[in-house]
């Protein structure tokens, strides 16, 4: 078992937590199984009414393992545990809070779409980088990114993949309130702490409403885009990012 994301469980709130700040807490095959599994035990888990995701002060998490990209792309839906952790976070029925400080990369940024309150830390920079990497979104984040910001903001992060600040975040709608680093994981819990002492069955109720009849939609996208996705990570445009990123010098795009 990885102790690269600890998983705890108190009062009813399962908290998540990225632990590999040394990597920026960039996020392994490992370390997506350990997250879908702690979803699942907590979807199952009668006492667990919330579930919490938290990075360091620092840094929210830096996406995808590069390395892992390099060395185990995804070949199916079915063996990769990214699309589990993808599948399980959007279809997660009980209420997710994440709290994020820090630099929020790819899937950094696009699992949020899929939490209900998110708290920021002021040195939140989010960013979904893909094209860049010579990759496509995923998560579904071609659906809901230009549904939260609107089309033309959406390609504007999606296709030049620049970081966008808390503060922005804020105005967008991604963000519910922006506050010191120091405060952000405590915010998370204290309102974590309120929806556990609320009625389970309603929550979960209220939250399949929100979602409505989107919520098909979304793995429909999610399957297209991962199809797309992982097509991708073997083509000369993302082997050229990838080997760029690991050798620390910019990428080549001229030639693909
Ligand atoms: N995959 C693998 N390793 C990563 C990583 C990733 N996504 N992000 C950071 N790391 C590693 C670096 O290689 C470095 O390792 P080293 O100490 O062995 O050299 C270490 O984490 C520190 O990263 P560094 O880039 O020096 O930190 P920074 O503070 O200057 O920058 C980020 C932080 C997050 C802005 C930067 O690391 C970054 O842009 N990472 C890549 C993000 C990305 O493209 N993710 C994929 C999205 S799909």
């Amino acid at each position: 078992m990885t102790q690269d994301i600890l998983v705890h469980t108190e009062g009813g709130i399962t908290t998540i937590t990225f632990n590999r700040v040394d990597k920026k807490n960039s996020i392994t095959a490992a370390m997506y199984a350990a997250m879908a599994d702690a979803l699942e035990a907590a979807k199952a888990d009668a006492s667990v009414r919330v579930v919490v995701l938290q990075g360091d002060m620092a840094i929210f998490s830096a996406g995808n393992d590069i390395g892992d990209f390099q060395r185990q792309p995804p070949s199916s839906r079915e063996e990769s545990p990214v699309f589990r952790f993808l599948r399980g976070i959007a279809t997660f029925p009980k209420p997710l809070v994440a709290a994020v400080c820090g630099p929020a990369v790819g899937v950094g940024t696009t699992m949020l779409f899929h939490c209900d309150l998110v708290y920021a830390g002021d040195n939140a920079a989010f960013s979904m980088p893909f094209v860049n990497l010579g990759l496509c979104p995923e998560a579904a984040s071609s659906l809901l990114v230009p549904q939260m910001m609107g089309y033309h903001r959406a390609a504007e992060a999606l296709l030049l993949g620049e970081p966008f600040m808390a503060e922005a975040a804020l105005e967008v709608g991604l963000v519910n309130r922006v506050v010191p680093p120091a405060e952000c994981n405590a915010l998370a819990q204290a309102q974590a702490k309120k929806l556990a002492a609320k009625p389970l069955s309603a929550l979960i109720e209220t939250k399949r409403l929100l979602k409505g009849p989107q919520a098909a939609k979304v793995l429909e996208v999610m399957d297209e885009e991962g199809d797309s996705f992982r097509r991708m990570l073997r083509e000369p445009a993302a082997r050229e990012a990838f080997s760029a990123f690991m050798e620390k010098r910019k990428p080549d795009f001229s030639k693909v």
